[in-house]
């Protein structure tokens, strides 16, 4: 099958390839001008970042950094560990540095990148689903430190990006799942045909191997790709993209960041759709189509009732970091979301009984 081109618009637009077996590309997304390219890859893809070396060889020098795999890899040691061979081995500015795995690779490879030289091209080459509709596109990257998860980072939007459907094998259908969280969230703020794929069959549309996953992750980036297109440095719509994610956040920190982003986006959403409900935004119809699709993914959608003074407190916390009210994505219908500024106390509570278990 044919490669999908998604171009991601801005001032520096770029391209999203879609498509089986494609690394063969990359050549060409590196560009003439690279001598030399930097592939950051972790442990579990080793045999796999040393295949690619291999590729590449004959058209540049290419060095690999293995890192810490997951969240162990977003420090600033193991950023300076990569300047550190970036460094020894004089890249310039018109070298490239390679992300070649899930979203924290991609955030601390971009972000190596962001900083190297005040900024070197990037390509991603995202090997989780997570990473492929979300972490990859959009030029956020970042670290964490002891005090919180991105709280150092650059927008650095990649030169490219090389979603190749085949590098997912490996994944477990677990990890595939809980990245639905954020596929259903794309379905409900702007493209419903990613709910309807899902409804007609749960199983093929989470095979990585279908044609209908292919669809769903081409749709997926394709909204992220106009909404990041349209404000990159987050100061407008793309706002929207955290549906779901005021409480989702709440209950990873509740959870100690150890449950998957997607499930923790998927209470969150259902949490909105009842805020939506209760000031009478949304039918009953679409709350509990929130409710089925995600408990077909096997995503939670109830969280305990003798939890809401934990959650209320954090989110009132992040929101201090972010503004002075507590501001929810809500729907007013399937794909028009629109924004609720500081609801009151009493339905917070209200809709977090909706959903208490
Ligand atoms: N920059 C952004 O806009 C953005 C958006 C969303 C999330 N993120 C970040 O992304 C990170 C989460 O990304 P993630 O869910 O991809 O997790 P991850 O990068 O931690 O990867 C999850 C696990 O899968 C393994 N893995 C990766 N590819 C594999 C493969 N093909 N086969 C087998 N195992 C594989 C990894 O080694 C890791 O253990 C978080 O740090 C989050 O902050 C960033």
């Amino acid at each position: 099958m044919s490669t999908t081109t998604i171009t991601v618009p801005g001032r520096q637009p770029y391209d999203v390839l879609v498509g089986r077996d494609i690394l063969g590309s990359l050549p060409e997304l590196i560009g003439s001008k690279a001598r030399k390219v930097l592939i950051v890859h972790p442990a579990t893809l080793g045999a796999r970042a040393e295949a690619l070396r291999e590729s590449l060889s004959s058209d540049f020098e290419v060095l690999l950094a293995e890192i810490p795999d997951a969240e162990t890899g977003k420090r600033v040691e193991v950023a300076a560990f990569c300047w550190q061979v970036l460094g020894q081995a004089d890249f310039t500015r018109t070298d490239v540095v390679i992300g070649f795995g899930g979203g924290a690779v991609t955030d601390l490879a971009g972000f190596v990148a962001a900083t190297w030289l005040r900024g070197i091209r990037l390509i991603n080459v995202p090997t989780t689903l997570l990473g492929m509709v979300d972490a990859s596109i959009g030029g956020k990257t970042g670290i964490n430190t002891n005090e919180g998860k991105n709280l150092v980072g650059a927008f650095h939007a990649p030169g490219g990006v090389v979603v190749d459907l085949d590098t997912l094998e490996g994944l477990s259908q677990m990890e595939i799942l809980a990245s639905f969280g954020e596929v259903v969230k794309y379905g409900f703020i702007a493209e419903p045909e990613i709910l309807d794929i899902i409804e007609r069959g749960v199983d093929t549309a989470t095979d990585p191997r279908s044609d209908e996953f292919r669809r769903v992750v081409e749709l997926s980036i394709g909204i992220k790709a106009r909404v990041v297109g349209e404000d990159f440095t987050e100061l407008g719509v793309r706002e929207i993209l955290n549906y779901g994610h005021t409480l989702g956040h709440a209950v990873e920190y509740a959870e100690r960041f150890q449950w998957r982003h997607g499930a923790a986006v998927a209470i969150g959403m259902v949490y909105a759709a009842e805020l939506a409900r209760l000031t009478g935004r949304l039918s009953d119809e679409v709350v509990d189509r929130h409710r089925s699709i995600l408990t077909s993914l096997q995503l939670p959608v109830s969280y305990p009732v003798g939890r809401w003074q934990t959650l209320l407190s954090v989110m009132k916390r992040d929101k201090k970091a972010r503004g002075s009210m507590l501001r929810f994505i809500v729907l007013d219908d399937i794909a028009r979301p629109t924004v609720l500024t500081g609801p009151d106390e009493s339905l917070l509570f209200a809709a977090y009984q909706e959903i208490g278990a």
